[in-house]
């Protein structure tokens, strides 16, 4: 019996297989042969969410949720949050190496020159309503830059897959600063190609009559480092959207844009937002005991806590703990950050979080750094967006270069109804019986 096997009894027809254990994992299309005749479809594995499923092998990201170690490439998060910037980081992401300086100096003109979008973006944007939220604005405008790009965007093109690349992660940020001036009904600031990355963001958000922009030093680096904490975070909800939708082989910036758009949702990176209006909703640390009552009780969840893989302290969110006290030195303390120190501090010595190992993510206090940095609180998933950009293209590339990817497409395990046949509508079940109208509501 070889040594990397995993042997199955199948107790129905009490026959054995053996089944290759590689990279602790064992290939799910092998259990298709354990059938109990020929005409059985062979066996599935059933994971709701995808658990237990590794969907891909990857060199990007190394999570140890365990331990709480966060790496990219291998360099651990803690080192590049403190000697990197984010587009060094980005190029790390994307190339799988950390540049020389020819290189850095390269990528940071080829990103820099991509800055500028085409005046119908502008157009495009001005058909939003004016309270229209800045994350549905960005999610539809890449996916519309699909449009711009149409001739020169071969994605079985090498060069053309990193043009589309230089284009979105130079893009992303007047794209996501045109939303927020749109939402008050600012003109909108072009780029300044001799500021830094997140200089140049924060110049396209918030310069006024102003000659040039200075941005504050604090804000840039600040806003840099949480720029480098968001660029990666290997297989979530975001980057299996990006891979999902790219083994369509629909073009980067569509891909970005369905990424974009899982990013959105409260339990991802709306999180962030989700904090702030919890936080606010509490109002004083005197009301947070009664809030983790009701947390406990199941009437709420604590959000910026809990994470799939991380059952210990996000790596994350100690380094923004740390940046938030940067920034609030130049701004003055957030209030809020009162109430989230007290929910964590409760929280952490509480068994209801402590048994099922939930600790604040990179969502909890990421918000109280934007908040007192100027950001109004829908920006937040956006600024989670911009530096994920890097991490999604890095993703998509992968499974775009990858041999054993195909088209995504899971299998499913039907329990719906048996064949049955039309029939002439007053033949039909009575939809006003009990039976009947539970299963309506049921599918709704
Ligand atoms: N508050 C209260 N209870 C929680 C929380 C929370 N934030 N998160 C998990 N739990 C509880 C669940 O109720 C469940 O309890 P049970 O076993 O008694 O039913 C248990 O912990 C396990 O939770 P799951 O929902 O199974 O964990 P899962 O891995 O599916 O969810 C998630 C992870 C979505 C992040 C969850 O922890 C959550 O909703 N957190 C709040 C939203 C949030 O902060 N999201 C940002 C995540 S980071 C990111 O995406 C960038």
């Amino acid at each position: 019996m070889a040594e990397n096997t995993l042997t199955v009894t199948d107790n129905r027809t009490g026959k054995s297989y053996e089944l290759a254990v590689e990279n602790g994992s064992i290939r799910a299309i092998d259990l298709r042969n354990i059938k109990i005749d020929e005409d059985d479809f062979g066996l599935l594995s059933y994971d709701p969410a995808l658990v237990n499923t590794a969907a891909c092998k990857s060199t990007i990201t190394f999570i140890d949720g365990d331990k709480g170690i966060l790496c990219y490439r291998g360099y651990p998060i803690e080192e590049l949050a403190e000697s990197s910037t984010y587009l060094e980081t980005a190029y790390l992401v994307v190339k799988g190496e950390l540049p020389d300086q020819d290189h850095l100096d390269a990528w940071t003109h080829n990103i820099t020159m991509h800055t500028m979008v085409h005046q119908n973006v502008g157009k495009f944007l001005e058909g939003f309503r004016y309270d229209a939220h800045p994350m549905g604005m960005l999610v539809s405008t890449v996916a519309a830059m699909s449009t711009f790009y149409d001739g020169d965007n071969d994605i079985f093109d090498v060069e053309s897959r990193r043009l589309q690349t230089r284009r979105l992660i130079g893009k992303m940020p007047t794209i996501a600063a045109m939303c927020y001036r749109h939402s008050l009904g600012l003109p909108y600031v072009l780029p300044d190609n001799n500021l830094s990355y997140t200089g140049n963001f924060l110049s396209m958000m918030f310069k006024m009559t102003e000659q040039s922009f200075t941005p504050k030093p604090v804000f840039e680096r600040a806003l840099d480092v949480l720029f480098i904490l968001h660029a990666d975070h290997e297989q979530n909800c975001s980057a299996n959207a990006v891979r999902a939708v790219g083994s369509s082989h629909v073009d980067q910036y569509c891909a970005v844009s369905a990424a974009a758009a899982a990013l959105y949702g409260p339990l991802h990176g709306g999180a962030n937002e989700a904090v702030i209006r919890m936080l606010t909703e509490i109002g004083s640390v005197n009301n947070v005991p009664a809030f983790i009552e009701s947390v406990k009780a199941g009437e709420r969840r604590l959000m910026g806590f809990g994470h799939r893989v991380y059952r210990n302290y996000d790596p994350r969110a100690r380094i923004i703990k740390e940046i938030a006290y940067e920034v609030f030195e130049e701004t003055g303390k957030n209030p809020l950050i009162d109430i989230a120190l007290e929910l964590e501090r409760i929280a952490l010595d509480d068994d209801y979080f402590v048994s099922r190992r939930l600790y604040p993510n990179v969502d909890f206090y990421s918000g109280s750094i934007y908040q007192a940095m100027g950001f109004p609180v829908a920006m937040f998933p956006v600024l989670f967006a911009i530096p994920r950009t890097s991490g999604w293209l890095a993703q998509w590339a992968e499974m775009i270069q990858d041999p054993e990817q195909k088209i995504t497409r899971p299998r499913q395990i039907y329990l719906g109804e048996p064949t049955r046949h039309w029939a002439p509508i007053e033949g039909r079940p009575d939809p006003k019986t009990q039976e009947v109208r539970e299963r309506f509501f049921r599918r709704l």
